[in-house]
């Protein structure tokens, strides 16, 4: 494929290499900033003879550049998170809805696939703790507890993923009701899951599960070791959007494989 990579900073670069890596070329890097840009700015124009768009910048800029991939008619991979208040809009522009289509239309103009997590590890661990937690609700003498560390650069607390892990403990234990993320100053509730954040280190992406009873303790960690894992999920996810069309996430990606 060529693709055109949007965003050039630690994600864009790792998504470039391993890119060059599986046999693609990348003709086109759109970003502000960086040195080894080809363009500043997104353009139907730079989309010119592109077969994918791969996105790793600022949520803010996603809706415009969905706009921008499907007036060029070029599928897009979005890794970019936050924008997903606009998920609505960003969907009815890729399904050729009110917001970006014409009433003619009735097939998606363009291929989409987000993802807020595009590391396959990462999503097996999501199914493994989805499993660990399905025991936990039958064998009431468990408890369970979550911990994640992050490089001290990251920008928020706790993490996406964090925040997925809580919402599959919650949906799938039925005696935990409530998570707890600050430091706590009282007991914990019997109801309640206490997840804590640490921040250090620069290359620290980690989060555990533990499930504790009073004979034992299990633990379940997933720990990145870098970017590469993110990237080449993306990568991937393109590979498997190429000639498709429609509104995708990661579950259509990962039914497939
Ligand atoms: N989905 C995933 O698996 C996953 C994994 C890691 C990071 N992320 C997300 O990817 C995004 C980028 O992460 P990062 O670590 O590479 O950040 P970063 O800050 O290192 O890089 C972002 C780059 O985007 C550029 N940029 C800003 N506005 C732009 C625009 N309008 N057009 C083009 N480029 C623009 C910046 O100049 C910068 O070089 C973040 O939203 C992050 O949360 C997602």
């Amino acid at each position: 494929m060529k693709i055109a990579l949007i965003g050039f900073g630690g994600m864009g670069k790792t998504v470039h290499r391993i890119a060059v890596e599986r046999g693609h070329s990348v003709p086109v890097i759109v970003d502000p900033k960086a040195s080894e840009a080809t363009f500043q700015e997104l353009s139907a124009e730079v989309l010119q003879g592109m077969d994918m768009v791969i996105d790793f910048s600022l949520g803010s800029a996603v809706l415009e550049n969905a706009k921008i991939c499907r007036d060029a008619g070029v599928n897009l991979v979005i890794g970019t998170t936050g924008w997903y208040d606009k998920m609505e809009e960003v969907r009815a522009v890729v399904e050729g809805g009110a917001a970006g289509g014409t009433e003619m239309e009735t097939q998606p103009a363009v291929g989409f696939l987000w993802s807020s997590n595009f590391s396959i590890g990462v999503n097996m661990y999501f199914k493994i703790v989805q499993e660990a937690a399905k025991l936990v609700n039958r064998f009431d003498e468990y408890d369970v507890w979550g911990h994640e560390i992050h490089h001290y650069n990251k920008a928020d607390s706790p993490s996406g993923t964090a925040k997925t892990l809580e919402k599959i403990l919650l949906s799938n234990i039925e005696r935990k009701t409530a998570v707890v993320e600050e430091k706590l100053s009282r007991r914990r509730e019997p109801n309640e899951i206490h997840f804590s954040s640490v921040r250090g280190g620069a290359v620290n992406f980690a989060h555990t599960i533990g499930l504790d009873s009073e004979a034992d303790t299990i633990t379940i960690s997933h720990a990145a070791r870098n970017r590469d894992g993110y990237a080449l999920g993306a990568v991937k996810a393109a590979e498997w959007l190429y000639g498709k069309k429609g509104f995708f996430g990661m579950e259509d990606f990962l039914k497939f494989n």
